[in-house]
């Protein structure tokens, strides 16, 4: 079964082809992360103004990169929630267009769950269920149990900001591009860009390169937030950082936080980086290691933009002591094949599609 995924709910413009769950035809991507860089964080409307320039075009990308015509094409699915307004509306309106036009079923898809099913987009071993789940993304920190495939037990999940923001608010902080997460890993390394001036009318900034030993994680402690049960709370570490930040500067703390970088030398930049990554790492491993306690499993599956971590990975599977899944590199972000493969579950679990003449977005909602 061959099912087209579109997926819109962010920056990313991304369409696939996925055959039966696993097997990846095609995937094509536009982005406009790239005119977020210098501003810290996604502009919803330029967002949606985007989707729609490349919407199409990414369809056509997909369609010819798996060598497909519409006869080809078994089901449509689509991201429906949550996510930025303006955005969904783009690609599920697309989605029902083309189930309309060119009569297939179609399948509304959570977006966390598509995170989840990145993680069978490949050959080799599966994870195995009980398995309990942790996605870590833009908007999102959770752990969830799923005991067999399309069903999901939110056991914790954050009280505040997602894990990504953090790393994303923090990189603002540090003078660090947009998204944060990977270039709050480069500035760890100590071979980073970082920006030395404000954005100006015209989004031109001014930035730097350094290339120096890595940074030091060790070199900053933060306190890990007092959240009970299997909960997150992200605001705390954030705020943590603004004020170690502050004092490493002699500042007082009304001093403003988007003013802060330009002080900072790319030693302190790569120090802070490394210290607050190790303590995002270990926040989530030390959760992740009392929730097995209750809810033993035979694998854990780590999904969401921030799976990328490198550091993430290598701990998770050191420290867990269990078989630790995390999706391809190219598909741990926001990507049409990963909610084509959660469609092919829904529909193996005997999921019904939805009407495509009625089908709404939900800009927040609970995976169910
Ligand atoms: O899943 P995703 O692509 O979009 C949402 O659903 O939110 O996740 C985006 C988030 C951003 O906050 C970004 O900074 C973070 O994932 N991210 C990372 C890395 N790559 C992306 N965080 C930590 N380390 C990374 N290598
Ligand atoms: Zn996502």
């Amino acid at each position: 079964m061959k099912i087209l995924g579109i997926e819109t709910s962010c920056d990313d413009t991304t369409v696939a082809i996925v055959e039966d769950g696993r097997k990846v035809l095609s995937s094509a991507v536009a982005t406009s992360a790239k005119i977020f860089a210098a501003y810290g964080g996604v502009i919803p409307e330029v967002a949606a103004r985007s989707h729609l320039e490349a919407m199409l075009p990414t369809v056509h990308e997909a369609m010819n990169e798996a060598n497909c015509t519409w006869d080809d094409i078994d089901a449509i699915a689509v991201t429906h929630t949550p996510g930025l307004l303006g955005s969904l509306l783009i690609g599920t309106l697309t989605a029902r267009t083309l189930a309309i036009l060119h009569n297939k079923p179609l399948y509304a898809v959570h977006h966390l769950k598509s995170h989840i099913y990145a993680n069978w987009l490949k050959d080799g071993e599966l994870p195995e269920f009980p398995l309990l789940s942790l996605v870590v993304s833009g908007g999102h920190t959770q752990i969830i149990s799923m005991n067999t495939h399309n069903h999901f037990e939110i056991i914790g999940t954050t009280h505040d900001d997602a894990i990504g923001e953090c790393f994303d608010k923090v990189a603002k902080i540090l003078g660090l591009a947009y998204p944060g997460g990977p270039n709050i890993t480069a500035a760890a390394s100590g071979k980073f860009s970082y920006y030395t001036s404000d954005i100006t009318i015209d989004g031109q900034r001014e930035s730097k390169i350094a290339d120096i030993e890595p940074g030091n994680p060790n070199r900053y402690k933060f306190p890990h937030p007092k959240v009970e049960n299997l909960d997150f709370s992200f605001s705390g570490l954030k705020t943590a950082i603004l004020r170690a930040i502050q004092k490493e500067l002699g500042l007082p703390i009304s001093s403003p936080s988007s003013e802060l970088y330009k002080q900072l030398t790319p030693r302190q930049i790569s120090d802070f980086a490394a210290s607050f990554q190790k303590t995002a790492v270990d926040i989530v491993i030390e959760k992740l290691q009392a929730a097995l306690i209750d809810h033993p499993a035979k694998s854990v599956v780590i999904a969401g933009g921030v799976s990328a971590n490198q550091l993430l990975r290598e701990e998770t599977a050191r420290r867990l002591g269990l078989p630790v899944f995390f999706p391809e590199a190219k598909y741990s972000g926001d990507n049409g094949a990963m909610v084509a493969s959660a469609a092919y579950y829904e529909i193996e679990s005997g999921v019904e599609p939805t009407d495509p003449y009625s089908l709404n977005i939900a800009p927040r909602s609970i995976l169910s």
